[in-house]
């Protein structure tokens, strides 16, 4: 859990992409709905849209290219580093296109929140609005979860349901689904930063209560 501070809580971000959950988080942060600030955004890919966005927000931000490093070790050390000067009371995976090591997510245990567009524990790792489709589910969505060792296996914080429709493609599907990740990660973060949500033993806790499997469910 955070400690409690005077000063508002530090975000540190990391994107690969577009980077619309980032500003999603910042105008949440920009609007004082929270008492919180992204200190700093950190993209693995270079000329990156999310990069842009946070310019256009303010926020510094750093390019840290992963192929400008032999190892995944040795990339997520130097990303540490990266992190680290910012202080962060909280590292937010917003689109990081990255199998993190086992250090570094060590290193954030109980601070460190991914989003993944399913309802996990179904349909970890890539294609997901594919998959759902495929398998003809009437119901997809997404997570914010705390991150644990576990690809994508870390305990649920808050799900957002979206039906599938009969002519859902891939796109359509997602645009769907990504109206909710704009929804339910300012909210998680928001649940952090005042110190609500914590991570104890691999289960995720709101207002000390243990959460559900699925964590909190938005149905829409
Ligand atoms: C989102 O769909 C998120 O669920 C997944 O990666 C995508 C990132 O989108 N983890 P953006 O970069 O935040 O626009």
């Amino acid at each position: 859990m955070r400690e409690e501070k005077a000063e508002p809580a530090r975000i540190v971000v990391l994107i690969s992409g577009s980077g619309s959950n980032m500003q999603a988080i910042a105008e949440a942060c920009q609007k004082q709905n929270m008492d919180a600030e992204i200190v700093a955004v950190i993209s693995n890919r270079p000329g990156v849209p999310g990069l842009e966005r946070a310019q256009q927000f303010d926020i510094p931000n750093e390019v840290l290219d992963h192929t400008s490093f032999a190892t995944r070790e040795e990339f997520d050390i130097n990303l540490i580093r990266a992190i680290d000067e910012h202080s962060p009371d909280l590292v937010v995976l917003a689109g990081f296109m990255r199998i993190l090591t086992s250090e570094f997510v060590r290193r954030y245990k109980g601070r460190l929140l991914n989003i993944h567009p399913s309802l996990l524990p179904k349909y970890k790792g890539l294609h997901t609005h594919k998959r759902a489709l495929e398998a003809g589910d009437k119901e997809h969505g997404v997570t914010v979860h705390f991150v644990s060792e576990d690809l994508d296996g870390g305990p649920n914080i808050i799900q957002a349901v979206v039906p599938v429709l009969d002519d859902d493609s891939e796109t359509t599907l997602q645009s769907r689904v990504q109206i909710q990740e704009h929804i339910i990660y300012p909210i998680a973060v928001k649940w952090f930063t005042e110190g609500r949500l914590t991570m104890l033993k691999g289960d995720a806790y709101f207002d000390n209560q243990a959460l559900p499997e699925s964590g909190l469910q938005l149905n829409h």
